[in-house]
């Protein structure tokens, strides 16, 4: 148990006008998202973010900031242009945003009324079920993977309703690691016309299949994708959502006109044009992943194949203790025990080479410190 989630306090509205302000019912009955920040000061493969630095010449973008220009309000508008160009795509097909958890808030409040539907599979992101309660309480409707966490098509096709009205799916998916196939997605855009289908490709650049290129011909389509991850910009607060200019156009009125600060935007085509840092470090990252594989392998411990930067890994019932004693080693590790059907896991991010080795060192000595046998 992480205790990073829980449900939100009794949902007891206070009837008597003298009681002061209260919420509405469904931010009362909304579950908390405490993600485990405090005390990361070690090798942090707990969180999925680049674990090693962005392309050097962000680092120079920064260095030129100029004090007044901090004093300006930040204009996004010629940085969609010049990242919509990059990606094949037209401008108002493209708006940035505060990371793709801005991006899962603004679908949501976008085209979520309260009596609505959205339908999500599990385990999965938890900032769906997040800003799902705030704008359709009850609405949230999930698909629980097997024992394989491999995605459920036939089930997640026959839980559609006329209802539904928003569809998010992260490919590759977190905290599994599995995929969604394009043909996948692509019918199951079809058959919810009447819902959007928000693909969540934070963690594309580690997999290299995508649906951006259906963006415009897929009308019903929306794709988010985020800096913070291959990209290294996870402080920067940066991410985006392609789609149907239509859609973009209204999920543009939602969002402020600031949203993504300056430095952010600054930086952000300093980071997409350096492409041979992109492919040095997701390089790295497909190289690790098997490298942590084979040395799971080797020390007796079953994981999920994963098409991201980080396995989940099966630990059993000593998986409190496990990351326990690798942050006595050093090493910060995710507890997922308490995502549906992920008792006993835990999840470790791919790194750089020597961080990999430095992991699976610590993972093997923590191993033996707690005894764990399979
Ligand atoms: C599937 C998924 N989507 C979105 C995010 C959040 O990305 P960002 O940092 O762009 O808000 C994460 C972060 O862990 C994630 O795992």
């Amino acid at each position: 148990m992480t205790g990073e989630t829980k449900a939100g306090p009794p949902a007891a509205r206070k009837d008597d006008d003298n009681m002061g302000p209260m919420p509405r019912k469904a931010v009362l009955a909304m579950p908390e998202y405490h993600p485990p920040l405090a005390g990361r000061d070690a090798l942090r493969l707990d969180f999925n973010e680049n674990t090693f630095a962005p392309s050097p010449r962000v680092m120079d973008r920064i260095k030129a900031i100029t004090a007044e220009g901090l004093t300006k309000y930040p204009e996004r508008g010629p940085v969609e242009v010049a990242v919509a160009a990059h990606l094949g795509l037209q401008a108002d097909q493209v708006l940035l945003t505060n990371g793709v958890d801005e991006a899962i808030h603004i679908c949501c409040t976008t085209f979520l009324d309260a009596e609505d539907e959205a339908l999500i599979w599990t385990p999965t992101f938890f900032m769906y079920d997040v800003n799902v309660g705030l704008m359709a309480p009850g609405g949230l409707r999930r698909v629980q993977s097997d024992e394989s966490m491999e995605f459920p098509l036939e089930r997640f096709l026959a839980a559609i309703t006329p209802k539904t009205k928003l569809i998010m799916i992260a490919s590759p998916n977190n905290p599994t690691g599995a995929v969604v196939p394009r043909q996948a997605l692509l019918h199951i855009a079809a058959a919810a016309p009447d819902a959007v289908l928000f693909v969540d490709e934070a963690y594309f650049h580690f997999h290299g299949e995508t649906t951006l290129s259906d963006v415009g011909t897929v009308p019903n389509l929306v794709v988010g994708r985020t800096f913070s991850k291959a990209y290294g910009l996870a402080n920067l607060r940066i991410g985006m959502l392609a789609g149907d200019a239509e859609l973009i156009a209204h999920m543009r009125k939602v969002c402020s006109p600031y949203n993504v600060n300056g430095v952010a935007l600054d930086c952000l085509m300093a980071a997409m044009e350096d492409t041979e840092y992109l492919d040095w470090y997701v390089e790295q990252v497909r190289s690790g992943r098997e490298k942590m594989a084979a040395g799971l392998d080797a020390l007796g411990v079953a994981y999920f194949p994963s098409a991201a930067n980080f396995l989940l890994i099966k630990i059993g019932p000593k998986h409190k203790e496990l990351v326990e004693a690798m942050r006595r080693n050093g090493v910060l590790l995710r507890d997922r025990s308490t995502d549906p059907g992920c008792d006993g896991f835990v999840r470790i991010t791919i790194g750089v080479a020597e961080q990999v080795e430095t992991g699976l060192a610590a993972l093997k000595a923590s191993l033996e410190e707690i005894a764990w046998t399979r």
